[in-house]
């Protein structure tokens, strides 16, 4: 793994393998604020137990980019749970920086990145607190399918090397730190409404009938909107849901 450039503010702990670096990255926040601040950053070549969003496990071979950031935003866990759509913002705006033309780059609720239709990243947020509780720390873990990808997912999956993109691990790794301070400054000056926004310029489906599998069933509607809190708008015959937590697909594809 080549040293990346980073901005000052992230403290790097680079390993050649390891669980899951968002594991690490708890397990360093735990131990408090000295020890680990705000900025620290687990990067991994490889993870052997590496973790998806809903339990799933998250297929992590050497040559991809596994990273975590302990986040200490001090703000109550409903707000900061907003930082995962800033993370895809992002990751949007690094690959939309190391792009070459003729690719899309899109956003799916509630963490995905598509690149050409496919899933190329996923982001896990963690934190561990009450409901109503401001936590003590965040732990935002990132996934990016640089040299390959897995073959065999409900939603279908693509690498950069697959799309035909000669980026590396390092070179997305410091394009989306970069980002990553940007959109962060902003949420913190602003709040939600410029990330949730941006998202919805971003993101595929809106205005179009999706269907969201959820714990015990699949249903159908049209996106609506994201509200305020990060949770899919799904009009269904008029009657609007709030989804909180599933997996979208798309009914044109
Ligand atoms: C998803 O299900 O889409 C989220 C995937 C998140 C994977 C990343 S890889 C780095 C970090 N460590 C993990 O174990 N998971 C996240």
């Amino acid at each position: 793994m080549a040293t990346p450039k980073l901005p000052s503010v992230y403290n790097l702990i680079a390993l050649d393998s390891v669980d899951s670096t968002n594991a690490e990255a708890k397990r360093l926040a735990a131990r408090g604020e000295d020890d680990t601040p705000d900025g620290t950053l687990v990067w991994a070549g490889e993870q052997t137990a590496g973790r998806g969003r809903r339990g799933r496990d998250w297929d992590s071979p050497k040559g991809n980019l596994y990273c975590s950031l302990v986040l200490r935003p001090e703000v109550p866990i409903a707000e900061a749970s907003q930082l995962s759509f800033v993370a895809g913002l992002a990751v949007f705006d690094a690959l939309a920086a190391l792009s070459e033309p003729g690719h899309e780059v899109q956003l799916k609720w509630p963490n995905d990145i598509l690149l050409n239709g496919k899933k190329v990243a996923g982001i896990l947020l963690e934190a561990e607190t009450a409901e109503d509780q401001t936590p003590p720390w965040l732990v935002l873990g990132l996934g990016l399918n640089v040299g390959s990808h897995p073959q065999d997912t409900d939603f279908p999956a693509t690498s950069l090397r697959f799309e035909g993109w000669g980026s590396t691990d390092t070179d997305v790794l410091e394009a989306y730190c970069r980002r990553f301070l940007l959109w962060s400054s902003r949420w913190l000056d602003e709040g939600f409404a410029p990330v949730r926004k941006n998202w919805l310029w971003h993101c595929r489906g809106q205005g179009e009938e999706i269907s969201v599998r959820l714990e015990n069933e699949t249903i159908t509607g049209v996106f609506r909107d994201l509200d305020e809190e990060g949770a899919l708008v799904l009009d269904q015959d008029g009657k609007e849901r709030l989804i909180t937590a599933g997996d979208v697909y798309f009914t044109d594809a």
